[in-house]
């Protein structure tokens, strides 16, 4: 049973003026019936870093994109995966994991970086540039639809993309959908003919240099932290650029005291909820996507078993083979065992 008094306690940590006792106390009541509905059903919950601060109450599993596909797929006892994320997330679980049930508890629950992607416009470009270029890789950034990755030789996270790009023998890599990202990884990488594709994500592109330069004046000793899917400007002036795990990796294990999260909220929520000795800073932003999903979402999800995510055997088998590309290029010791199955041509 959640303990109202308990909750309110950790979420006040994320947002002290929303999570008072009579919105916790009713929250208590709703992740009740969650934990209830998960036993009935043999359903485990996994949720993303940037969920709603109540949605990790409830997770068995929080991580970022690489790790919520290693965590899907070794899902085996539990017959359901509820997914609290954005769609392109549940379809990589369900890619990896094809023989359980994955439900989105709210499909309208997108990614508008993955939306600027779409199948013909991405066949016509890489038709064009191996006549212009020969030579050439495609690697998709996992916010891609499953179609999408399918069209690619291998996909990468925001963890592992620099390692993706160097491990290729091809010089000239088309990444796509994020400029930002292609071009954090063209920075570590001069050895590398990096062509963009001209998407961004509309939360991280709305983060300015000035306003973190102007955080760092009032606290000297701060670390600021930037996902790499910020401008450049915002990275440039970063301590580290880093996935949403390797911030939290990073602020626990670092003996420093005052850290700035340059990402959406979310993670500022669960750095302030999972790390209370320390002190974080905000200049986030929030993704709209991302906050869609609410525990009513989830308890109806259980109840009906629906939106279940479906994909067409080849579609499956297409995202599957860029994943798997990325897997044996970086950790291939990490290798889902789906992906063994799934054809190289
Ligand atoms: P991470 O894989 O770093 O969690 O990023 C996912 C994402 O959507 C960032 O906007
Ligand atoms: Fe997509 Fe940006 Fe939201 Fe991440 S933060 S899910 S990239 S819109």
């Amino acid at each position: 049973m959640f303990d109202p008094m308990a909750l309110r306690e950790r979420l006040r940590r994320a947002d002290p003026d929303y999570y008072t006792l009579e919105v916790c106390d009713r929250l208590a009541g709703q992740l009740d019936r969650i934990e209830s509905l998960k036993r009935e059903r043999n359903a485990v919950l996994l949720a993303h870093n940037y969920q709603r601060p109540e949605v990790f109450e409830i997770a068995d599993f929080t991580g970022d994109s690489l790790g919520l596909s290693l965590e899907a797929a070794m899902v085996r006892e539990a017959e359901t995966i509820v997914f609290c994320g954005v769609h392109f997330m549940a379809e990589t679980a369900k890619v990896v994991n094809p023989q359980r049930r994955v439900l989105l508890p709210n499909l309208r629950a997108g990614c508008s970086l993955a939306d600027t992607a779409e199948e013909t416009r991405l066949y016509e470009r890489i038709e064009e540039l191996r006549r212009d270029l020969g030579d050439l890789a495609v690697v998709c950034y996992i916010n891609t639809t499953a179609a999408v990755k399918a069209l690619c030789d291998a996909c990468c996270t925001s963890a592992n993309a620099v390692a993706v790009v160097r491990a290729l023998p091809q010089q000239n890599v088309l990444f796509l959908p994020d400029r930002n990202l292609a071009r954090h990884v063209a920075n570590q990488l001069p050895e590398k003919n990096v062509i963009a594709w001209e998407g961004y994500c509309y939360v991280h592109q709305e983060i300015d240099p000035e306003t973190i330069a102007g955080i760092r004046q009032t606290y000297p000793d701060l670390k600021v932290l930037a996902h790499p899917e910020c401008r450049d400007d915002v990275v440039r002036l970063a301590d580290a650029a880093l996935s949403t795990s390797g911030m939290v990796e990073y602020a626990r294990k670092s003996p420093d005291r005052q850290f700035l999260a340059v990402t959406e909220c979310g993670l500022s929520d669960l750095l302030a909820i999972e790390v209370p000795d320390k002190q974080f800073l905000r200049a986030c932003r929030i993704c709209r996507f991302m906050k869609m999903i609410t525990l009513d979402d989830i308890i109806r999800s259980l109840e009906c078993l629906q939106p279940e995510i479906a994909l067409p055997a080849y579609v499956r088998e297409g995202a599957g083979r860029s994943l798997r590309r990325m897997f044996e290029l970086t950790t291939p010791d990490r290798m889902p065992e789906a992906l063994y199955g799934v054809s190289l041509n």
